[in-house]
């Protein structure tokens, strides 16, 4: 986080608090959200895109009553992706009409709980849910704007992207190919609007793309952007009709180790309303309202987990492992993913020599790494205090109770004060669940 500092007598602050205060008023694992550095993010975000854009922080990285409220205050719209992210946002105050709902498998229950609550939009995801979301917004008596999701033949992760025909997975309507109606002209997406326009229940105001997450080469929602715009185009010819809106989705990658080089919002938002503005202006479309969703990069910086290191145990000639108090529990992504982090000592300073360490859990099995590789100081010792930095995307909600490991609280600082956002899990909520 932005405001990570030291004491004089070495142990980390954050928003100026001591981590081993923290740790001990709170227990460890624990992680810590640094809200003025939330709240930055989001500005710089809002900033960047301005008021002709519309900026979506995507819930899925991590959602709690707090952050709706910043979400709220600072400018932000939400895109939820199941029922329980909706009944989050819709319960701390978020306007409905600034939330979009996702998901390629939306049920009926979701759908009437959004467009009841009268939300901004739905992505819709397939022919099936076009009708679906029509006969419930005809039974309440709704005209709901949508989006259609296409799947825009991109798919791009970290440093690279491929561009294919068609994407082998489970989301969107394919821009090309497929069986719908191949006559008519057009692939599945095309047809998806001709069957959007005739229902009047449903109120077609733009096409949506994501291609991917942790992505620092923008060249993909180039390729993404002259395809959706392209449709655009198709659609003006053959419905005259210029749909207002265009959402590139997110995917924005951010620094989980020193050598990843992110770009700023205000890099991003530039390129994109370059690659947008030049697509329309070729096409001889006017430029619709563009939005982003992006959910790692606002969150994923503003915060960290803090751990107790416990066994440290030495293999001659290989390296140390370092058990800590958590692990595939409260952070996934390394086992899941591969993903890279990094570790720092944060309780205290040490002079001793760097060794080759892996920071591994709690839990039982070997898979359970937190981070793969790191160097920490040779005299580390059970009771130091380790924090992972970027850990505020796709770890607390991705977090599970394995072993039945019990999540652990969020704790939101600033300006010197601490305040739990999501508390613990105790022993009594997972037996509570346990009915039988
Ligand atoms: N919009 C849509 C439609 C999405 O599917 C996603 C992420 C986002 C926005 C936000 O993407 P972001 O800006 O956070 O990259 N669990 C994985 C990431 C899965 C992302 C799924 N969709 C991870 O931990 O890396």
């Amino acid at each position: 986080p932005q405001t990570a500092g030291r004491t004089p007598a070495g142990s980390v602050t954050v928003g100026g608090l001591d981590v081993r205060d923290l740790a001990e008023e709170f227990g460890t694992p624990l992680y810590v959200l640094d809200e003025a550095d939330f709240r930055a993010r989001c500005r710089a975000w809002r900033d960047a895109f301005g008021p002709d854009a519309d900026v979506f922080y995507a819930g899925k990285a991590f959602l709690s009553r707090a952050v709706v409220r910043w979400l709220t205050e600072e400018g932000l719209n939400l895109d939820v992706c199941s029922g329980g992210e909706l009944s989050v946002a819709l319960a701390s105050g978020m306007p409905p009409e600034r939330i979009a709902l996702h998901g390629n498998n939306k049920s009926s229950a979701e759908i009437e709980q959004a467009v009841e609550a009268g939300v901004g939009r739905i992505v819709l995801d397939s022919f099936q849910e076009i009708v679906r979301v029509a006969h419930i917004a005809d039974r309440l008596g709704r005209r709901q704007p949508v989006q259609i999701r296409v799947t825009v033949g991109v798919e791009a992760h970290t440093h690279e992207f491929i561009a294919t025909a068609h994407e082998d997975q489970k989301f969107g309507l394919a821009l090309t190919g497929g069986t719908a109606k191949p006559e008519a002209g057009g692939g599945p997406a095309a047809e998806a609007v001709r069957r959007v326009l005739k229902l009047d229940s449903l109120q077609l105001v733009g096409i949506h793309s994501h291609i991917g997450s942790q992505i620092f080469d923008t060249s993909g929602f180039e390729v993404a952007a002259h395809r959706v715009v392209g449709l655009l185009a198709d659609i003006r010819d053959e419905h005259g009709l210029e749909l207002p809106e265009i959402d590139l989705g997110g995917g924005l990658g951010i620094a989980y180790t020193p050598e990843d080089d992110p770009s700023e919002p205000h890099e991003i938002a530039a390129s994109l309303r370059e690659i947008v503005g030049r697509e329309c202006r070729g096409a001889g479309l006017a430029v619709p309202r563009l939005s982003v969703e992006p959910g790692r990069a606002v969150v994923g910086p503003s915060a960290c987990t803090v751990y107790e290191t416990g066994t440290v145990k030495e293999l001659p000639g290989l390296r140390t492992y370092v058990s800590v108090d958590g692990g595939m529990s409260d952070n996934v992504r390394t086992a899941l993913y591969d993903a890279e982090y990094s570790v720092s000592l944060v309780s205290r300073t040490s002079d001793a020599e760097p060794m080759l360490s892996r920071v591994v859990g709690k839990h039982c099995e070997s898979g359970d790494i937190v981070v793969r590789d790191a160097f920490l100081p040779a005299d580390l010792a059970p009771g130091d205090l380790l924090a992972v930095p970027a850990t505020g995307a796709y770890c607390r909600s991705m977090a599970n109770n394995y072993n039945h490991a019990l999540r652990p609280p969020v704790v939101a600082v600033k300006d010197g004060e601490a305040r739990v956002i999501v508390r613990r899990e105790t022993e009594e909520d997972l037996l509570r669940l346990d009915v039988g």
